[in-house]
């Protein structure tokens, strides 16, 4: 194994929704020169890019994939490029290359170059079939192509680690809410759209039905639970350790809109499902975690209204 000796991190998909933040607080915590952050978009003022070193990077790429981990000493990898369930349904072979092939990029570097990996999967493993209060351990059938991926994703990471020992670790993410950089093209997003377009048209019109219930969490909440997760002793780590289900708030749409018309006066929300509707309708209404808690000590701390305040707040304060 041709080991690097390096311990700085690099952060796949760092444009993203979580990458913004992620990247962030990467760079609080362990000084800007420590995080390499990279994506395969060209964007020169995001606030990744102006905000330390940022490398033009495809995870299909395998070679200059491993170029980049010996030429930055890379030790951790937080793998966050992916497709999420609506760009994947439109893009199927490309959500398979990306999500699957890239993931397997990740994990073969990580082999050669003894890496940790950090590599997020999602509520979309679980089916119809699922129980709505979705178990840790269940089977996982689900019927969307991104779906399907995240499980591909789930069986690769953990023959990684019981085959060759790489030290990989993963969270089913709930529907993430936040405003520091748009949503990516997943079935979640109308619980961020609500509030920009609460806040910029009084009116928005919603894609799933009013009682469309979803797991979903507010950012500051997933990005603890990443890190907390990556510092929790390898040892307290189960089977699970690639895709812990984690717990935020799980909400109908038409709850969310009250509790937005509640705060911005004669805010009015139509429901108007499309196709999105299917997607939504094969996920959990809610998510057991008590894994993640017994194992890492994990517990979500935003509820429905603190959610809503900060998302308020931080729109607002954005737009001055
Ligand atoms: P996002 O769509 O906002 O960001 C993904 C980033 O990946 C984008 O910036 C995109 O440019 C980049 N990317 C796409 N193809 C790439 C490639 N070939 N090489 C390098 N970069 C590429 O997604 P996100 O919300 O930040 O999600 C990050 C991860 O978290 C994904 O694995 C996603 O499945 C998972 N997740 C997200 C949510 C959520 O609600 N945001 C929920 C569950 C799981
Ligand atoms: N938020 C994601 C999506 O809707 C779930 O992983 O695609």
């Amino acid at each position: 194994m041709e080991a690097t000796t390096g311990n700085r991190i690099l952060v796949t998909g760092a444009l993203g929704q979580i990458g913004t933040e992620l990247v962030e607080a990467l760079r609080a915590r362990f000084g800007i020169d420590a995080v390499v952050a990279s994506d395969v978009r060209d964007m020169p003022d995001h606030p990744v890019v102006i905000g330390g070193h940022y490398r033009h990077l495809s995870v299909i790429d395998a070679d200059a994939f491993d170029a980049v981990i010996v030429e930055e000493g890379i030790g951790l990898v937080y793998h966050l490029a992916a497709l999420l369930s609506v760009s994947a349904e439109k893009f199927p072979e490309l959500a398979e290359r990306v999500n699957v092939g890239g993931l397997i990029t990740v994990l073969e570097a990580a082999r050669k170059h003894s890496l940790r990996v950090y590599t997020p999967s999602s509520i979309a493993v679980f089916g119809p079939d699922s129980p709505n209060h979705a178990p840790q351990v269940t089977p996982l059938n689900p019927t969307t192509v991104y779906g399907r991926t995240k499980v591909t994703g789930e069986r690769l990471a953990r023959n990684y680690w019981n085959q060759y020992g790489i030290d990989v670790r993963g969270i089913r993410y709930p529907g993430l809410i936040s405003y520091k950089a748009p949503a990516g093209g997943g079935t979640t997003d109308y619980a961020v759209d609500i509030f920009h377009e609460a806040l910029a048209n009084g009116h928005y019109d919603c894609f799933v039905r009013a009682d469309t219930r979803l797991p979903m969490m507010y950012m500051d909440d997933a990005i603890r639970a990443t890190i907390s997760l990556m510092d929790a002793p390898a040892e307290s780590l189960g089977e699970s350790r690639v895709g812990y289900n984690i717990a935020g708030i799980s909400f109908t749409a038409a709850e969310l809109a009250d509790a937005v018309a509640a705060r911005v006066p004669d805010f009015t929300c139509d429901f108007k499902p499309d196709v999105r509707q299917e997607y939504a309708d094969s996920w959990p209404d809610s998510i057991d975690d008590e894994l993640a808690r017994q194992d890492w000590g994990w517990r979500a701390e935003y509820d429905l209204d603190a959610l809503c305040d900060a998302m308020i707040a931080g729109l607002q304060l954005s737009s001055i």
